[in-house]
């Protein structure tokens, strides 16, 4: 499959609204959002600003998914992947992890993390964040509201730029609670 990661410009913003009001999102808070939700966003600066930038994934010239990449100005980056049901289960997520991940550390050579949060249930994404070499770190108790009013736990990863630059995987220190702590 050809795969391209266009950058999102304003001029797109009804093709964006679209793409976003146009799926079910059943891990994202705001569910499937209205088009008119989509256009105040894109005004305000959610989708092209100094901290955000985003990107669509064209598969064979098509619109088959979206990247944002935010709070790059901070220190830590973090980003919001979003397939079109269409693709999904072909690649396209883990394809996508791998390209935002090289092009993150590439463009900001000062960053030395990328992180990335999902529902606790959201196996597919998990699985991509795992598949392209995330670790779990954090993990937050009934902090991820969903859209059918539940609040579900959510999930931590991040990626270090020395595991991205060697292959490796390093883990937190998870048994460091001590005696005396
Ligand atoms: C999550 C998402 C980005 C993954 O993209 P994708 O293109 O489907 O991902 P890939 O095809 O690269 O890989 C999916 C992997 O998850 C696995 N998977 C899919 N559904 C799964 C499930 N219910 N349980 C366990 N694993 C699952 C697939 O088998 C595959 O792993 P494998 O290659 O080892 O078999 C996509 O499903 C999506 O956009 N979902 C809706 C939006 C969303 O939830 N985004 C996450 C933002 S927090």
């Amino acid at each position: 499959m050809l795969t391209e990661y266009r950058h999102f410009v304003r001029a797109e913003t009804e093709l964006l609204a679209e793409f976003l009001s146009g799926e079910e999102w059943p891990f994202h808070s705001t569910g499937s959002p209205e088009r008119e939700l989509v256009r105040r966003h894109v005004a305000e600066g959610h989708y092209d600003s100094d901290s955000v930038r985003t990107f669509w994934i064209m598969i064979e010239g098509k619109r088959a998914g979206l990247i944002r990449l935010f709070d790059i100005d901070d220190g830590t980056p973090l980003f919001d992947l979003r397939v079109a049901r269409a693709y999904r289960g072909l690649g396209v997520g883990r394809h996508a992890v791998r390209w935002l991940t090289k092009y993150l550390f590439t463009a900001l050579p000062a960053i030395s993390r990328i992180e990335g949060t999902t529902r606790q249930d959201n196996h597919a994404m998990r699985r991509v964040f795992r598949l392209c070499g995330y670790t779990k770190e954090a993990h937050y108790r009934e902090a991820w509201p969903g859209c059918d009013g539940i609040l579900y736990d959510g999930v931590g990863y991040a990626i270090l730029r020395r595991d991205w630059a060697t292959g490796t995987l390093t883990m937190p220190e998870w048994d460091d609670e001590h005696a005396g702590l």
